[in-house]
């Protein structure tokens, strides 16, 4: 039989990305408000799937040709193609995927799952979907939790669902999962949905609640020199020009079933000046951190596994 004619990568130069985070597919069982996938102007058509066979090949030439050592599966949902991830995960040094948690929890000794979920149950329900707290649950306490992957909850914190951050952990503090992670909402540019702080002085509020209840749970694990450096007064030193995601390379799925390189992780269409993306602030804390120790300029700032 002859073999399969297998594409090749898109040419997105020969830069070195440390970290790359890949779109495995566009398509999604839920249907989250907030989401940035769903946006026009994003490549997000579900039916340009590129094969297994073509994603191996393509992501094995991308990790040489820049020098990938982490890579973060998501979509979409990933776990749509859980045996794709469960094989591509081992072509790089770290892998990490995020999930909707409706699938169940893939076993990944070694590596990181981050579990979304968007508040306490009826909360997360309104934004994810009736019956999806129980669902995602239901998986969590189904897993082996000694099966050697570490299992974060992640709740992304928009200003409709902020008010709700305490009861969300006291919800799940007494989970078997190794930590509960906190990022914050990307709008679009001219976002003017329930979703978004339009004035940053807002969103320092919540900020202080999150530092207060990591004073009360240890669970969560979500960096207090990243929320600092989210504070609205110093915030734009870590976005836009300066933000730490420049140095890794977003694969989207678009035309043709062909990667496309988006303007930044969340997609082509955001504002940068209110972007509240954790792994934004927490790169900006580790380049602080290193420069301090060493003030000579390095390009391995990022790190895929959220909340180190
Ligand atoms: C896009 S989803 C893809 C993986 C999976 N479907 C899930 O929900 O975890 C990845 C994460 O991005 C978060 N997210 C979605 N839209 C966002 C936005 N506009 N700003 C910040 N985070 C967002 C989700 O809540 C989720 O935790
Ligand atoms: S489950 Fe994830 S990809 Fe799907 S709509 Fe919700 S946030 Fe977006
Ligand atoms: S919107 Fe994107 S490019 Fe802009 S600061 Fe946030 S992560 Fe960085």
């Amino acid at each position: 039989m002859r073999a399969k004619f297998l594409s090749e990568p898109t040419d997105f130069g020969d830069r070195c990305y440390s970290a790359a985070l890949v779109l495995v597919t566009n398509a999604c069982n839920l249907r989250c408000e907030h989401c940035f996938v769903y946006r026009d102007k994003t490549p997000n058509e579900p039916r340009d799937k590129m094969d297994d066979a073509t994603m191996l090949h393509q992501l094995r030439i991308l990790r040489d040709r820049h020098q990938i050592k982490s890579m973060l599966f998501m979509g979409g949902e990933p776990m749509v193609r859980r045996d794709l991830v469960l094989e591509a995960m081992n072509l790089f040094d770290e892998s990490a995927i995020v999930t909707n948690g409706t699938y169940g929890i893939p076993s990944m000794p070694g590596h990181l799952v981050t579990v979304s979920l968007d508040g306490p149950e009826a909360v997360n329900d309104a934004l994810r979907g009736a019956g999806v707290f129980q669902r995602v649950k239901q998986s969590i306490f189904e897993r082996d939790p000694g099966d050697g992957t570490t299992v974060m909850l992640q709740m992304t914190l928009t200003r409709r669902n902020a008010p709700f951050a305490r009861e969300f952990v006291e919800a799940v503090a007494d989970w078997p999962v190794d930590g509960i992670a906190f990022t914050f909402y990307v709008p679009r540019r001219g976002d003017e949905s329930e979703f978004v702080w339009q004035d940053l002085r807002e969103r320092d509020a919540v900020i202080e609640e999150i530092i207060a209840l990591k004073k009360a749970f240890p669970q969560i694990k979500t960096n207090l020199g990243a929320l600092n450096l989210m504070r609205s007064d110093v915030a734009w030193r870590s976005t836009g020009e300066h933000c730490a995601m420049n140095g890794m390379l977003p694969l989207y799925v678009g035309e043709g079933g062909q990667f496309e390189r988006t303007f930044c992780c969340y997609g082509n269409d955001v504002d940068c000046n209110l972007c509240g993306a954790y792994a934004v602030f927490n790169g900006a804390y580790h380049r602080a951190k290193r420069m301090e120790a060493c003030p000579q300029p390095r390009s391995d700032d990022l790190t895929i596994r959220g909340t180190e």
